[in-house]
């Protein structure tokens, strides 16, 4: 399997720490020379690209796109037409109608397609959702799930039309993840997204209350504008029997920054205050490991669409209720 990371230079940086930990040859786009020295100096890289084009019509059987959120559907339709499987970043594109014409490419050209979301495979929140599905808090009432940080986004980032919106699409996406992989369906969210003074042009802070199928309700809030945060559970389940909710300790420190070690995301779970262990697993390696595997295979591949879009409807529902 011959892969082709088109977007080296940031998060991308993680993709190629797993081709390499699964003994994967890939090559690299990046507009930016003094990235593909990165990749030719500390992985041996022999096949870089400077120009995109160049990229997509090399010879590998799949790419990887890690670009801004507006070139999603553009360069993952273009390499498809080429006959590559795809991978991709979160979010699957900026609007609904851009997400179906991915996958409808995808299945035009007979390519596997898949979003890459590293907190679908994330150990800890995987463990919880399992122990509410064992009846181990009974019936949930209450899921609250955050997160809060301080940041400064310049570039592509700060502009509201390259990101589709603001911080919400971006970081918050993996935390709509959680909340919906919780609670699942929901029957109406309240919400307001706002400008919290960060320096994006998009919003930077949702708050937002989801009414789930299930009789549940969710607290959400996700912020970029939030100084002198304090860490505390991401997620916290609260059934009419027992509780759970992240062990804030056992979170990584350093947030996916080390390029070694194995990368997740949550702390342990803590089921009615007590610590559960957990096999903790590469959540990157998992999800690229995966979608390989469903090449080779020719079998689903490991991320649904369907998860991907649902993400992006709920971020387009609080978008939608604006301020
Ligand atoms: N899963 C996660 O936790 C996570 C974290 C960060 C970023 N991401 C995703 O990764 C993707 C890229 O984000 P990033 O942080 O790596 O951004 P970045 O700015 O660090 O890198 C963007 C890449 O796009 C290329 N690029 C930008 N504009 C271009 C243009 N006009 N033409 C050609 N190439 C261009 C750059 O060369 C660069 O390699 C986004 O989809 C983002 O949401 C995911």
């Amino acid at each position: 399997m011959k892969v082709t990371l088109i977007g080296g230079n940031g998060f991308g940086k993680l993709h190629g720490e797993s081709y390499k930990q699964l003994g994967i040859e890939f090559s690299v786009y990046d507009r930016n020379l003094e990235v593909l020295e990165y990749y030719r100096k500390n992985y041996g890289v022999k096949n870089v690209f400077d120009n995109i084009e160049d990229a997509l019509h090399s010879d590998s059987d799949m790419v990887d796109i890690v670009l801004p959120h507006k070139m999603h559907r553009e360069i993952s339709i273009k390499a498809m037409e080429l006959g590559k499987h795809v991978i991709m970043e979160k979010p699957i594109a900026t609007t609904v109608e851009e997400a179906t014409e991915i996958i409808e490419a995808s299945v035009k050209n007979n390519v596997k397609f898949m979003v890459a979301e590293q907190y679908n495979f994330d150990p800890s929140l995987n463990k919880a959702i399992k122990l509410v599905n064992e009846n181990k808090i009974g019936k949930v009432h209450t899921i609250i799930v955050r997160d809060q940080r301080e940041y400064k986004k310049t570039g592509w980032r700060s502009k509201k039309d390259q990101m589709g919106g603001g911080a919400l699409i971006d970081g918050g996406i993996h935390y709509i993840e959680t909340i919906l992989d919780i609670g699942g369906d929901y029957r109406k969210i309240d919400s307001y997204s706002y400008h919290g003074g960060s320096s994006l042009e998009g919003e930077d802070t949702t708050v937002a209350l989801f009414h789930f199928v299930s009789g549940s309700h969710g607290m959400f809030f996700y912020s970029w504008a939030y100084r002198d945060f304090p860490r505390l559970p991401s997620y916290e389940i609260i059934g009419e029997e027992g509780s759970i909710y992240e062990d804030v300790q056992s979170r990584p420190q350093e947030e996916f920054k080390s390029m070694t070690g194995i990368r997740y995301v949550y702390g342990n779970p803590v089921l009615n205050g007590e610590k559960v262990e957990i096999h903790k697993e590469d959540v990157f390696n998992l999800e690229i490991k995966g979608f390989i595997d469903s090449i080779k295979s020719n079998t689903e591949v490991p991320y649904s669409h369907n998860k991907a879009i649902r993400n992006l409807k709920a971020i387009l529902d609080i978008y939608r209720r604006g301020d």
